[in-house]
């Protein structure tokens, strides 16, 4: 199997951004330029209030809607905090699951990660499951090592036909929101070291049909190329999916 046979996912992740007003006024600004999209999956993850909207203004078009974050539990005493059971429900199908920016400000851990994706995986939600690195982690050398245990920890558990399900983004913490871009090979390089990793703990064939997504400062000028990479088979879009226009350019950069 190769690139050609995995899927390919843009993906759209508007962290604290948007009412449902402008969520319905951006989506209906992106389907007529997205809308003819077939050669990639187009997904839009979105704040927690602005599902609904999303969900409706999505109707009928090839875009998905996704949430941000959730919590591992069914239900219960947990104040602020929604389940996978409760996203499906209001017609979500992905979850971003460990954003760096979840990792940093709110004290995720490699542990609430893996409890998350599999909470996602029961509840029939396809996890995006990131990793990533920082500058300081780059700069000592432990990238890969970190890249690895990032993967391996959050993946407890998940089994080989499970593992089909889940779609992995690679995003180096120093690329995020800086406008700083890994170039496409150390994007490639890096998404080939989470593949090797899934290759070693399941197999290669189920290595081979993990889609793994590059993401931190993706945008309309840089996305052809990191696209074009071997192992890169989509994007996770923060900045750039808050515009129409720039959304749509990457969508078209994947075909
Ligand atoms: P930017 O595209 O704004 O750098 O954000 C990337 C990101 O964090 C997507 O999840």
């Amino acid at each position: 199997m190769n690139k050609e046979t995995r899927a390919t996912v843009i993906a759209g992740n508007w962290k604290m951004n948007k009412t449902p007003a402008e969520t319905a006024a951006l989506i209906n600004d992106m389907k007529p330029l997205v809308g003819a999209a077939d050669w990639c999956k187009v997904l839009l993850c979105v704040p927690y209030v602005d599902i609904a909207a999303a969900v409706e203004a999505a109707k009928g078009s090839n875009i998905e809607i996704g949430a941000e974050n959730m919590h591992w539990e069914a239900s219960g005493a947990y104040t602020g905090e929604i389940s996978a059971d409760m996203l499906k429900a209001v017609g979500v199908k992905y979850v971003i699951i460990g954003h760096s920016e979840r990792r940093q400000y709110f004290a995720e851990t490699d542990a609430t990660v893996n409890l998350k994706v599999k909470a996602a995986l029961a509840a029939g939600l396809t996890p995006i499951m990131c990793v990533g690195e920082t500058l300081e982690q780059r700069d000592l050398g432990i990238m890969p090592e970190i890249i690895a245990m990032q993967t391996k920890c959050g993946l407890i558990g998940i089994d080989a036909e499970e593992m089909k399900k889940v779609i992995i983004a690679y995003e180096p913490v120093w690329a995020i929101g800086t406008g700083r871009t890994a170039t496409a090979d150390q994007a490639d390089e890096v998404c080939g070291i989470i593949r090797n990793t899934l290759c070693g703990l399941y197999d290669c064939a189920t290595a081979e049909a993990v889609t793994i997504q590059y993401g931190g400062s993706m945008n309309a000028k840089n996305a052809a190329e990191l696209l074009s990479k071997k192992n890169v088979d989509g994007g996770l879009i923060g900045g750039a999916s808050l515009k129409a226009p720039d959304f749509a350019a990457i969508v078209d950069a994947a075909k």
